[in-house]
């Protein structure tokens, strides 16, 4: 029998229901074997990962790379190469971009600049007024998703009238396209800004007072209405405000197919921090007031929000720290410091690893239909794979970021527990830390494995052949004793 290509060793593999001890044979781009070491066929490459645990590569549903139209703040080079140092092996780029991706054009020059990827990756093309006519086309040319700018963000893109959101909700449920709805009510913010400006405000809390949760609320209420009724599938990007929880969970309880996404920003940083970084944290939705950010774990831990997003957002320290809040470019980098963040706070013993599992690629995967090839680790699925050390301690630093805009939130924050290399459909991106360059171009589009039927949970049965259950008395999950201070 011809050898496989690589077999991994000793490490502890990441389930949401269960961490075992196992090895991990993969050919080409795939996972052939899962199980005990005597059972693993042999292989070119051997590797041991004693002491690591081996997670589903992460699944980022919310980047900005800024490509094509704003190289100086990012490119997909560079945002892929955070993203593969941050443990995470696919993204879903936003249409934000310049052009903004509305139309065949425009994801061409997209997905040309994609080719030098190092993870995959997801489009998602724009929704709004001037695009519902083209939803269709825009799915044949790659799209695999959209994105509604219902509030206004960076890049200033009209908001879908609720005609418009109506009638493209109609045309993609029967599709089982789901799109993703940046919830904040346009009108309340333009008006409040207004005022705010008019006296003279340029505060960093002036951005919060202009964004109050009231319009996320709204928002949330209005999408999710028009959600239910035409039986359109939605995605609430970065989650921010404790008080429109409610409506996720009464929704989710009546059936509509809505997931959510909230972000390390709003589960780690409040209004304290607005303080200490003005424009560096200014972003939308605003980071709120202390009282929200136990809700929002809380709410994680329940269900009721799916997945951890980062909404990977860099401008450069020009563009973040003017005098004026206003002038400052909403958003900062984040696809690289996300799993340290949430690691840390497994460590700290706030949630399991296979809760983040869930959070950061299982949920994703399901939410983009690509469950059972991405966001698990088991036969038939691709050989992504973050290879995880919860023990190692570090302190985040933007100046080693690979993000061209290294201005972040999270610059010198203690952290415990690192992805320490990553695997991408069998091929590592990065190894010890450090980027594998020679890597490049090895990212592709996921819209070919969405097009395929969503595939039933599939992990039990590809542990039969050799299972291995964790020896008696040890909790599966069972980590050091927290260390870190936030
Ligand atoms: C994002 C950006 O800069 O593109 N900014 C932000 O504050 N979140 C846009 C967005 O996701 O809203
Ligand atoms: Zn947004």
């Amino acid at each position: 029998m011809k050898n496989v290509d690589l077999v991994i060793r000793g490490g502890k593999i990441v389930s949401p229901d269960r961490i075992i001890e196992a090895s991990v044979a993969i050919d080409g781009e795939r996972i052939v074997a899962v199980g005990h070491d005597d059972v693993m066929p042999s292989a070119t490459r051997e590797m041991r990962a004693d002491g690591l645990y081996l997670l589903p590569g992460a699944i980022d549903s919310h980047v900005h790379f800024r490509d094509p139209g704003y190289p100086h703040k990012e490119n997909w080079q560079t945002g892929s190469a955070a993203a593969a140092c941050g443990g995470v092996t696919t993204v879903f780029d936003m249409p934000n971009t310049n052009p903004a991706t509305g139309t065949r054009e425009a994801l061409a020059m997209k997905l040309k600049a994609a080719e030098r990827s190092f993870c995959d990756f997801g489009i998602h093309a724009l929704f709004g007024d001037e695009t519902v006519h083209l939803l269709e086309d825009l799915l044949d040319a790659g799209a695999t998703s959209f994105k509604a700018f219902v509030g206004n963000t960076f890049g200033n893109l009209p908001a879908p009238t609720d005609g418009a959101l109506l009638e493209g909700f109609e045309k993609l449920a029967p599709l089982g396209i789901r799109t993703v709805v940046h919830a904040e009510n346009s009108s309340i913010m333009a008006r409040r800004q207004k005022a705010l400006q008019e006296a003279g405000r340029i505060d960093a809390q002036a951005h919060l007072d202009a964004r109050p949760a009231v319009a996320e609320i709204e928002a949330i209420g209005r999408v999710l209405t028009l959600a239910e009724w035409t039986g359109a599938r939605v995605h609430i990007a970065h989650h921010s405000a404790a008080d429109s929880l409610y409506l996720l969970r009464a929704a989710k309880a009546r059936g509509v197919d809505v997931t959510a996404e909230t972000c390390p920003q709003y589960l780690l940083l409040n209004t304290d921090d607005i303080l200490r970084l003005g424009g560096i944290l200014r972003v939308n939705p605003p980071v709120r007031e202390p009282r929200h950010n136990q809700p929002l774990w809380e709410a994680l831990m329940d269900g009721t929000l799916d997945m951890i997003a980062t909404d990977h957002a860099p401008h450069t320290p020009e563009e973040k720290t003017r005098e004026s809040i206003w002038a400052c470019d909403c958003g900062f980098p984040g696809v690289e410091t996300q799993m340290p963040l949430m690691l840390t706070q497994v460590n700290r013993q706030r949630a399991t690893l296979m809760d983040y599992v869930k959070w950061s690629a299982v949920a994703p995967a399901k939410a983009w239909g690509l469950y059972g090839t991405k966001g698990v680790i088991a036969v038939g699925a691709h050989a992504d794979i973050a290879f995880v050390d919860m023990a190692q301690t570090g302190t985040l630093s933007q100046g080693r970021l690979k993000s061209i805009s290294k201005l972040s939130p999270w610059h010198d924050r203690a952290v415990q527990g690192y992805p320490v290399h990553t695997l991408l459909r069998g091929r590592f991106v990065m190894q010890h830390g450090k980027l594998m360059e020679e890597a490049i171009t090895h990212g592709c589009s996921v819209k070919g494995i969405q097009a395929m039927p969503l595939p039933q949970p599939r992990n039990q049965q590809h542990y039969t052949s050799a299972i291995l259950t964790p020896p008696p008395g040890v909790r599966p999950n069972a980590l050091p004793a927290a260390e870190v201070e936030r």
